[in-house]
């Protein structure tokens, strides 16, 4: 079993005036086969604490281990290329190349073959001409839909993603929400959801962690 360990983990945000503490000493455990969301109030630190998850923010204080190893031993580039991989809407997207493009980009770096893309496609509901169009020529759904692909298609043992459904109408969501699952359970990733949707928190399988005053609460 994979596992990602937060140890006291904080994090400040200075803008030359005022110190914002975010993250003041979150402590989890995620765990390979589940998945996890993140609630809490807007502004409370759970993009900071994604951001850190998936290394595009260096750790100031306390520490991330993915198997015993920190991201600082990993490396971070090593990190993000080979370990974690982020779902923000339209995130890393090339907007000028096509949607399966963006996917054959993440599979020739996981060194798997490109005609997987249009596969990958279809699991997340994007079809074989929307695949054909460019990114910038997709709705904001579906240019989530295809960031997920990315995800899918880059095979990390860790995917994070920040409000993934956030653009998407209920059957959307839901069909989504089954891919992030399954990722989980079938392709025993670690899988953390960052959510506003009471579906996605109040999904069966779900362990939710709340943001709150800095800290992660069961
Ligand atoms: N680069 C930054 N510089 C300064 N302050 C920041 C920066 N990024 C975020 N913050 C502040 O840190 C706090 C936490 O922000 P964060 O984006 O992590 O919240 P969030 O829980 O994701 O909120 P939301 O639900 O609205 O997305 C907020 O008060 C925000 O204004
Ligand atoms: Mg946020």
């Amino acid at each position: 079993m994979n596992k990602l360990i937060i140890k006291n983990l904080k994090h400040t945000y200075s803008d030359g005036q005022a110190d914002v503490h975010v993250l003041k000493g979150v402590n989890a455990t995620f765990e390979s086969g589940k998945m996890y969301a993140i609630v809490g109030e807007s502004g409370s630190g759970k993009t900071t604490l994604l951001s850190l998850i998936a290394a595009l923010d260096n750790v100031q204080s306390g520490d991330i281990k993915y198997n015993d190893q920190s991201i600082k031993e990993i490396g971070e580039q090593k990190f993000r290329l080979k370990y974690s991989n982020i779902v923000f809407q339209s995130f890393n997207l090339i907007k000028y190349m096509t949607a399966r493009e963006n996917v054959e980009v993440a599979l020739d770096f996981a060194g798997k073959p490109r005609t997987e893309a249009e596969q990958v496609l279809k699991s997340v509901g994007i079809s074989k001409e929307e695949g054909g169009r460019l990114v910038q020529k997709l709705s904001g759904g579906q240019q989530q839909r295809v960031a997920i692909a990315r995800a899918i298609a880059s095979d990390t043992p860790i995917v994070v993603a920040d409000e993934p459904t956030g653009n998407l109408d209920e059957d959307t969501e839901a069909k989504i929400l089954g891919i992030f699952h399954d990722l989980a359970t079938k392709k025993k990733k670690i899988v953390i959801l960052v959510t506003h949707s009471k579906k996605v928190a109040g999904h069966a399988h779900a362990i939710v962690y709340k943001m709150r005053g800095g800290v992660l609460a069961k």
